[in-house]
């Protein structure tokens, strides 16, 4: 038997996500916190079960210094090695300023050894697999934000660029691991401006 009303009620768990850029400290235990992003983590599906998502959990002190320290340094060297608006950069750091006063942050990766097994062991789907492993780990970007939403924490997704090195030197990361974003989180401190959600209506066809 079909449910719409438990698929409306799910609607509005997609509806309170929002990209939240202004984080202080929620009241939860890292423990808790922890155990439910685990969960939330080995429940997301990837091409053939492969598994290729990697998660880095950064909490507290780790999280702050992150924001402080790591990615302000990558930022300057880009910005040294592809000089832009000095504007862009100033709001760059004030992001990162406000991402450290949160309760953590998550790095998002892809294992390229599982890429590379994949495409060995399934040739004709060799050509999807790049594919395939963004998506997967698109899924778990997405399932964890609405996870950290639904428990009333803000986060946002984050590509700052050029972290890499620094990553696998700080954290001591499988060089296989390819990094893919960071979401940092914590308790929303400025309620996020509503987006346009409205589509051209040929976005969406039905034919039947
Ligand atoms: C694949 C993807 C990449 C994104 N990258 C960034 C990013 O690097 N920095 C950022 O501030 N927001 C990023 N966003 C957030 C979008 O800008 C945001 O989701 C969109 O404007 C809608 O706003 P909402 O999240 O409040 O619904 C990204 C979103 C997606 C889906």
């Amino acid at each position: 038997m079909t449910d719409l009303q438990a698929g409306r009620e799910w609607l509005s768990t997609l509806k309170g996500r929002h990209s939240v850029y202004h984080l202080g400290k929620a009241d939860i235990k890292d423990e808790e916190l922890t155990a439910y992003l685990k969960e939330i983590f080995s429940l997301v599906p990837s091409s053939f079960n492969a598994r290729s998502q990697r998660i880095l959990l950064l909490l507290g002190k780790e999280s702050m210094l992150f924001w402080k320290d790591l990615v302000p340094i990558a930022l300057e060297k880009n910005y040294e090695a592809c000089p832009g608006e000095k504007e862009v950069l100033d709001r760059r750091r004030d992001l990162c300023e406000s991402f450290s006063k949160g309760n953590g942050t998550i790095l998002f990766f892809n294992d390229s050894k599982i890429g590379r097994a994949l495409k060995s062991s399934f040739k004709e789907y060799a050509p999807s697999v790049d594919r395939f492993m963004a998506q997967e780990i698109g899924m778990d970007e997405y399932a964890m934000w609405l996870g950290l939403s639904k428990i009333g924490l803000g986060a946002s997704l984050q590509h700052f660029l050029g972290l890499d090195t620094a990553v696998r030197a700080a954290y001591e990361t499988d060089p296989d691991w390819i990094l893919d974003a960071q979401m940092p989180f914590g308790s929303i401190e400025k309620a996020p401006e509503p987006k346009d959600t409205s589509h051209d209506p040929g976005h969406f066809r039905v034919v039947r």
